[in-house]
């Protein structure tokens, strides 16, 4: 299944009843399975979580951890861009090569990859002591 047909799908059912702002993300992972998530707002708005998060949480339930491409689209007028702490749960399941595709409802898209998204990302290397 295309990434970016699992992305537009899966936003229909985001609950973004205060932004009316709804996102959807893919993720495929290392076994070539597609893993969907959009974003879940609560009326206590810091308890909302972002699409891309649904997305890992799916995969890492369904027993897997590597990302291989991922795929984000929102009804934005420039390709929707994630969220400074989604940049860095996705690094946590993929490398610094894995290309991401933003996209806009329209068709507008925009090729990046995780590293490109977050330079500098914080890692077990900078645990070592
Ligand atoms: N949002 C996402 O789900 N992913 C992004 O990449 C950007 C922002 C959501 C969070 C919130 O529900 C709404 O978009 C407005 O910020």
């Amino acid at each position: 299944m295309s990434l970016e047909k699992a992305a537009l799908a899966v936003r229909e059912n985001a609950h973004a009843p205060y932004s009316n702002f709804k996102v959807g993300a893919a993720l495929r992972s290392q076994s070539g399975a597609v893993f969907v998530g959009c974003n879940v707002e609560n009326v206590a708005y810091p308890e909302g979580t972002c699409a891309e998060a649904g997305a890992i949480a799916a995969m890492v339930a369904a027993g897997e951890t590597q990302i291989i491409e991922a795929y984000v689209v929102a009804g934005s007028p420039t390709p929707v861009t994630p969220c400074g702490g989604c940049r860095q749960k996705l690094a946590e399941f993929a490398s610094a090569d894995v290309p991401v595709t933003l996209a806009t409802t329209g068709g507008v898209t925009q090729h990046t990859t995780v590293g490109d998204l977050l330079p500098g990302v914080f890692n077990t290397n900078h645990m070592s002591i």
